[in-house]
């Protein structure tokens, strides 16, 4: 850790209580977290890991309205199945709480006190949209319209979902009322502001500081410096609605606070919950008051502003006026989205799959390691089921699972279950007990840097090499010719199969558990502790338990079913729509004047500032030249290179954002944004005419 923390708080975004988990969900904030917590338990630090869900806010009303029955009804079904869809993937909070609870409003409106006492939020009179059918000022997610800034139809009230772009109501465009369609009207409505722009100063200067101590990612830091870039700007802390925590103080009846200025104080308020569940109301203090404790908070990249800007300066304010001082965020390592299957989750399309449905198939730990080596820490990733497939039987069954396997199955049959004596080491054992110590060490400094894709690659490789000791050493021959060589290289494959317990404790749990038990070994492997991996720990002549499957390989028509299933019937939706009419009919001469080319790619890289754009090295046979082409959200510049595309050659060479292109690549998409590369069947050389 960079300062000499004492302990550290880990909190993942809280939940909505108005939907259920799905994978992107997962890879986005909970299951980094979750390694995060396993880890750092691993290394024997004092861990305290809080989430809960998310129970007030519009809409969770909108839901309740819909179905014809209350907010509690609707809040209390989600909160009980995403709680059990959690347990069922292994995450290990310390407490698991919810801000309809009494502690969570007095935690609120105690901080709303301080701050209104203290003179920081400063109440206005501004014009708000009201339903006059209904007779009620209609919150921002009532409101439905045109964006100003790119004119999507479907904008919400608080932002553009298709540009980003963060609104008010009143700034849409033919607005609707939700709840009744009507057009609204505007009148006056009183409402509290907190002074965001007054902190901005303290705000940069406070993650400017974390970054240097900590690292943060260029992607939050890249979210919050445009919020910068544009000036912060007062937001309201109270809404006019019925469902939330109320305001504290006479002649607001109506009104509540806004769901995102309480529901980041949830965090605070679970961690007392603990305190009080462990029967030490006070202990809750050591975590959030004392500034030797180190907080990480995990979130979805839509969550960045509120925990990068709102919540710390809310914090800042409290600690302000008040002789209780809390800390801020050391890091908020957020991620990018996950896809399904190259488009975004979608509920309302029923696109992508829920993690109690997956539950039902698979085993988590299999999730929860095919999810690890895609996760979006830098950029948008996809949840593929051929992935999934493939990950599943060529790594963990064929990799994994066989080292371990056939390490166990030969002790029992060579040395009655025994764990035979080392001897003498060659060279080969002694190298293959350092690389043993070098995945302890390579993995846990990325887990250290929030890099979970990474660290797992590393122990993932230390299984690979595993493998390759235990082929290269020939044990099944050895054992006649050299008995005591192979008493020792099978002694080190057992502790190698120990190490891979430990590391892959944080990804995989319960995997972890069954190796812990067929080595016969007490406790869990994260009691053992991170720092044993690597290290000589198994005691020699002690005996094994039968062999377990680690895991069941997954078939080619199961996979089927489940593309089938859930993918298959949304392509052909998406195939029904909006497909491009059909140009005007042209000669073949005027075809032919479209010189179009095999082209191989040498080298690609993405433009600085830009999220689209790559450029790309291209050998055409007799000639190299750079294209720029805008596939940067759907491929990765590493793997593009090597690979052979189709380039038209002769169009006229463009500059875009200051990138000389000559040529442009040949690509299809469809209706909702996917792309994907035009492809040979064979291989053929660059240059090569396409008629
Ligand atoms: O995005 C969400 O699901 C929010 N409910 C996250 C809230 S995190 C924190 F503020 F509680
Ligand atoms: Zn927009």
């Amino acid at each position: 850790m960079s300062k000499n923390f004492k302990r550290i708080l880990i909190t993942a975004a809280l939940p909505y209580a108005n939907g259920k988990i799905h994978l992107g969900h997962l890879a986005g904030a909970y299951l980094p977290a979750d390694i995060y917590a396993r880890y750092q338990r691993s290394m024997g630090r004092d861990v305290l890991f809080v989430c809960g869900s998310d129970e007030h806010g519009v809409p969770i009303t909108i839901t309740a309205e819909q179905e014809k029955t209350t907010p509690q009804v609707v809040v209390d079904r989600y909160h009980f199945q995403n709680k059990k869809v959690f347990e069922d993937f292994g995450m290990s909070f310390d407490n698991y709480s919810r801000t309809t609870l009494p502690i969570h409003h007095e935690t609120a409106r105690e901080f709303f006190t301080v701050l209104y006492k203290s003179n920081i939020l400063r109440s206005k009179k501004e014009k708000q949209l009201y339903d006059e059918k209904a007779q009620m000022f209609l919150p921002d997610r009532y409101v439905e319209g045109t964006c100003p800034s790119c004119k999507n139809p479907d904008a919400r009230g608080d932002q553009c979902e298709k540009c980003g772009t963060f609104l008010n109501p009143t700034e849409l465009i033919n607005p609707k009322s939700k709840i009744t369609g009507e057009r609204p009207t505007v009148r006056e409505t009183n409402h509290f502001y907190f002074p965001l722009g007054k902190y901005q100063e303290r705000l940069q200067n406070y993650i400017s500081e974390a970054n240097k101590r900590d690292g943060w990612k260029p992607n939050v830091l890249q979210y919050c410096q445009s919020w910068f870039n544009d000036g912060l700007q007062d937001r309201a802390v109270t809404r006019d609605l019925n469902w939330g925590v109320k305001v504290p103080l006479d002649g607001f009846d109506n009104k509540v606070l806004y769901v995102w200025f309480e529901a980041v104080l949830g965090y605070i308020s679970s961690t007392k919950e603990w305190a009080e569940k462990i029967g030490k109301p006070d202990e809750w203090k050591k975590y959030w008051l004392d500034d030797s404790t180190k907080y990480v908070a995990f979130i979805g990249k839509d969550n960045v502003v509120f925990h990068c800007i709102v919540f710390p300066a809310i914090l800042m304010a409290w600690n302000d006026n008040n002789s209780i001082k809390y800390i801020l965020p050391e890091n908020v390592p957020a991620n990018e989205f996950l896809n399904y299957e190259g488009q975004k989750f979608s509920k309302s399309r029923g696109w992508g799959i829920d993690v109690d449905e997956f539950l039902k198939y698979y085993p988590a730990d299999t999730l929860r390691y095919t999810l690890t080596m895609n996760l979006p820490e830098s950029r948008d990733a996809d949840f593929y089921w051929k992935d999934f497939q493939s990950r599943t039987n060529n790594e963990l069954a064929d990799i994994l699972g066989n080292f371990v396997n056939r390490t166990i199955i030969f002790t029992i049959k060579n040395y009655d279950g025994k764990i035979p004596s080392k001897n003498s080491l060659q060279t080969e054992d002694e190298e293959m007990v350092k690389k043993m110590d070098e995945a302890r060490y390579l993995a846990g400094e990325c887990f250290e840097k929030y890099k979970f894709r990474d660290g797992t690659l590393e122990i993932m490789n230390l299984a690979r090499q595993a493998n390759k000791y235990f082929n290269d050493s020939e044990p099944w021959k050895i054992i006649r010719t050299d008995p005591e060589q192979c008493a020792t290289k099978i002694n080190i494959c057992l502790e190698i199969v120990r190490t891979l317990a430990i590391l892959f404790e944080p990804i995989m749990p319960v995997t972890s558990q069954k190796i812990w038990k067929m080595l016969n070994l007490p406790g869990m492997p994260s009691l053992t502790g991170w720092n044993q991996a690597g290290k000589f720990g198994l005691i020699e002549g002690s005996k094994l338990n039968e062999p377990l499957i680690l895991f069941k390989k997954i078939e080619n028509n199961d996979i089927q079913n489940h593309i089938s299933d859930d993918v298959m019937t949304e392509k052909e939706n998406v195939s029904a729509i909006n497909y491009e009419p059909v140009k005007p009919v042209i000669t073949f001469d005027e075809f032919k004047k479209i010189d179009l080319r095999v082209a191989k790619v040498i080298d690609a890289q993405t433009v600085p500032k830009s999220e689209k754009l790559i450029k790309i090295k291209i050998s055409i046979g007799n000639e190299e030249r750079q294209i720029v082409a805008g596939i940067a959200q759907h491929y990765k510049p590493e793997n593009l290179i090597g690979r052979k595309i189709i380039v038209v050659v002769n169009l006229q060479p463009a500059k875009l954002m200051g990138n000389e292109s000559n040529g442009m690549l040949l690509a299809a998409s469809n209706s909702s944004g996917k792309l994907s590369l035009l492809i040979l069947d064979k291989d053929i050389e660059e240059g090569s005419v396409v008629k």
